[in-house]
């Protein structure tokens, strides 16, 4: 039997030599702290996340499962819940619960469509939820984990859901809509007034997914921009879920479900009162819930407040108005999607973007690589305003230098349509052969190929292979 790459340790090493470690690991990540990931990060500034920090670091080792041994834990998720109920409109039948992140609340606003409906709507035996091809796939995790069947729905000439489109996809068996506030792949905003309509005239649920704008939005309204109705204001919206970890920048593993009334919540909790350790109910997916997460999520809310989120939303739509006006300014970039939103996506006929992000991440930049079509994709946030004006100078050469490698690009345009004709005609293990090739390589730094072949595959078992295969690869631990 051959061994692992790694021995149990044997003895302790000191924190010192650790620490050390770390931060010879540390020099691969990306330089969030100087501005430089325009993805991932949301960072308040120093001031603000050395206070959320302390507030985390009084919950280090506190588990919020038993909520009678931990009742202050209580206090502040629910306190937590009902401040985020009064920013999004909710009246006071609206409640939650903190979650983990984006998917685990979209997980559990599924789980309690899915649950209601067995009650309520008995006949079906296997639910339905309609989506638009924009929506998060953790909406298809969900459709994965809870064996419920789904359609996508194209969205419109604008990317928001189209509403006919929708409806034309309900069928007997749907059990829920959802609508993105907004999408993340263009930052633009379904039409969750119609949605909603819909949903309610159809007796249907409508779960509105805020994840990523949900702590933004309410400020970039009061800051004058036009943002559209998206939460319970909204009459047939019954969840809403929304990411403190995003622009409420809270740290990692927090993020709020919150739902139209009690009934509707008792569909999310999860109980076994037959067990010999004890009578077991648990309201969210893990079991185990860190009381760190929590007390920031609380924390970040309080600390920063409404005026801070106010001001740091304003100066990040004054970024994004500069991002924007650059991008504009560039003859071969074209923004996707009209949006009041500080997600700024760009797509070109004449260059190709991924050549484009190579240059861009050799000069230090990161921000997420997109398909069909291809996009480049940036998520713009408080900090980037110390760096808006050394990156859009970087953006225009970085453009200038792809311009030059025109020749270059047509090969690999030549190759990734090359890729696609193939793959439909090769052999079996032809195929494997490419894809063994085309394992991605993180310190490759010229992913444009690559990622030209994986567009040319989308959505294709190969590529779904190719994904699993660096998954697997990568998850698997080197010396
Ligand atoms: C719109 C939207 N929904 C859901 C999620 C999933 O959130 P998480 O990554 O915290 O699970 C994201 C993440 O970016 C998102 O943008």
């Amino acid at each position: 039997m051959s061994k692992q790459q790694h021995t149990f340790p044997n003895k302790s090493t000191s924190v010192h030599e650790l620490l050390d470690t770390i931060k010879s690991k540390r020099t691969k990540d990306i330089d969030w702290r100087k501005g430089r990931a325009f993805c991932l990060i949301y960072h308040p500034g120093d001031e603000r996340e050395e206070g959320i920090k302390q507030i985390f670091n009084q919950y280090y080792a506190d588990n919020a499962l038993n909520p009678t041994a931990t009742p202050s834990i209580v206090e502040l998720e629910t306190e937590t819940v009902s401040m985020c109920a009064d920013l999004f409109h909710g009246d006071e039948q609206v409640c939650g619960n903190v979650t983990t992140g984006g998917t685990e609340s979209i997980l559990l606003a599924v789980k309690t469509a899915r649950d209601w409906a067995k009650q309520h709507r008995p006949h079906i035996t296997q639910p339905h939820v309609v989506i638009p091809e924009s929506a998060h796939p953790a909406f298809m995790k969900a459709f994965h984990y809870f064996n419920i069947d789904f359609t996508v729905t194209k969205t419109g000439k604008d990317f928001s859901a189209d509403i006919a489109a929708t409806e034309a996809a309900i069928a007997s068996n749907t059990i829920l809509l959802v609508g993105s506030a907004p999408a993340y792949p263009y930052g633009v905003m379904d039409p969750i007034v119609e949605i909603a309509a819909l949903a309610k005239r159809k007796n249907l649920l409508c779960h509105v997914d805020a994840c990523i704008g949900g702590f933004i939005l309410p400020f970039i309204k009061e800051a004058g921009y036009e943002i559209p109705p998206f939460d319970f204001e909204v009459d047939g919206v019954t969840s809403l879920s929304a990411d403190v970890h995003k622009y409420g920048y809270a740290p990692k593993g927090a993020s709020v479900v919150l739902y139209k009334n009690h009934e509707l919540r008792r569909f999310q909790f999860s109980l076994y009162t037959k067990w010999a350790g004890g009578i077991y109910g648990s309201p969210t997916m893990t079991g185990t819930r860190a009381g760190s997460n929590i007390a920031a999520a609380w924390g970040a809310l309080r600390s920063i407040g409404r005026e801070g989120y106010l001001e740091m939303a304003k100066t990040t739509m004054d970024t994004t108005e500069r991002i924007k006006k650059a991008i504009r300014s560039i003859d071969e970039l074209e923004i996707m999607g009209e949006t009041n939103m500080c997600i700024v996506a760009f797509k070109s006929s004449k260059i190709d973007v991924f050549m484009l992000a190579d240059v861009l991440n050799k000069k230090g930049w990161h921000f997420e690589r997109q398909q069909l079509p291809p996009t480049l994709h940036f998520t713009i946030n408080y900090i980037h305003k110390d760096v808006v004006d050394e990156f859009v100078d970087d953006l225009k050469t970085s453009v200038a230098e792809v311009r030059e490698k025109r020749l270059q690009q047509m090969g690999n345009k030549l190759q990734s349509s090359l890729v696609k004709g193939l793959s439909s005609l090769l052999p079996e293990g032809t195929i494997a052969k490419l894809q063994q090739n085309s394992k991605p390589d993180l310190d490759n730094e010229n992913k444009a190929a690559m990622y030209g072949m994986m567009g040319a595959l989308a959505g294709t078992g190969d590529l779904d292979k190719i994904v699993l295969d660096f998954l697997d690869t990568i998850y698997t631990a080197k010396s």
